[in-house]
């Protein structure tokens, strides 16, 4: 995947997968995906750092998730989300923002609303930055939407939004996020710009799809938005596997002889802990390291 591969796939009609992704132990698993690409987003702030909205992500922080998604996942094309007021402050601060998040690993920034900074877009595309916009629900101005709401419910809110589609297209952007959109202005946007939509919560005429990888997973049980759907549950997945674990310390059946070290004059080459007596949860050490 490289940035002219999206319009390749919106052309030929094929759908575009897109995950967020911000840890290298789950860039891994994606990066053995078919998923198309990965989102560094700012929503690394609440699922990474546990803070109620995306305000409090830094372009420190976006670059340190970035570099590590970029070591675990090193064949799949990376959008960093530029984070709050960083492109807001003139042209020098949001390059200096790019350039970190580049610097980092990313392949491409994507950037939220396009009022006031269409000419700062420009100016990184003509610098060689592919850049994703972002539209509809944009979560760095929860505060002016006055909450997390669907947007472009109306006739009127629809022109604003297809208008302001066209001028991030127009600014050089090769993808647009659709956050949060009813399906007929989403496919409205989607038929009017060449370039691809990539939506959340934006119903199926888009170009493609977005989730966050903790949503989809179910590692976040109390949300249940309408848009999102569950593929496993994660979260019930590993709370028994830490109380199996909790339970096979507490009874020593963990560890058995066999995730013991010998030492090197013993020629018992098995010893069942007496406490074990077959009560272990059954999991088999097959690694060779650290023997
Ligand atoms: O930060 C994020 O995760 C996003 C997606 C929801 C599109 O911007």
């Amino acid at each position: 995947m490289n940035v002219h591969d999206f319009q390749k796939m919106k052309d030929d009609g094929r759908k575009i997968s897109m995950i967020t992704c911000y840890d290298y132990s789950s860039a891994r698993a994606v990066a053995e995906s078919n998923i198309d690409c990965i989102l560094v987003g700012d929503s690394l702030a609440m699922t990474m750092h546990g803070y109620p909205n995306t305000l409090s992500a830094t372009t420190a922080m976006m670059a340190l998730h970035t570099a590590a998604v970029a070591k675990g996942a090193p064949a799949k094309f990376i959008i960093a989300d530029l984070p709050f007021l960083s492109y807001r402050k003139g042209l020098k601060d949001a390059m200096d923002a790019v350039h970190e998040l580049m610097s980092a690993g990313a392949h491409a920034v994507k950037l939220e609303g396009v009022r006031g900074h269409a000419e700062i877009v420009r100016h990184i595309v003509d610098s060689g930055v592919p850049v994703m916009g972002h539209l509809g629900l944009t979560p760095q101005s929860l505060h002016g939407l006055g909450g997390m709401k669907v947007q472009a419910r109306t006739n009127a809110a629809v022109k604003v939004l297809t208008a302001e589609a066209r001028e991030l297209e127009d600014a050089g952007c090769f993808a647009l996020v659709l956050e949060c959109v009813p399906t007929q202005g989403a496919r409205r946007v989607t038929d009017l710009l060449k370039i691809p939509t990539i939506g959340i919560g934006a119903g199926t005429h888009v170009s493609g799809q977005v989730l966050v990888y903790q949503d989809m997973l179910g590692l976040n049980p109390g949300f249940k938005p309408k848009f999102l759907r569950v593929y496993a549950n994660t979260f019930e997945v590993i709370q028994t596997a830490l109380n199996a674990y909790d339970s096979d310390v507490k009874s020593g059946a963990f560890p058995s002889a066999s995730e013991s070290y010998r030492d090197l004059e013993s020629t018992d080459k098995r010893v069942e802990h007496p406490a074990q007596n077959g009560r272990g949860s059954g999991i088999t050490v097959t690694s060779e390291i650290y023997h």
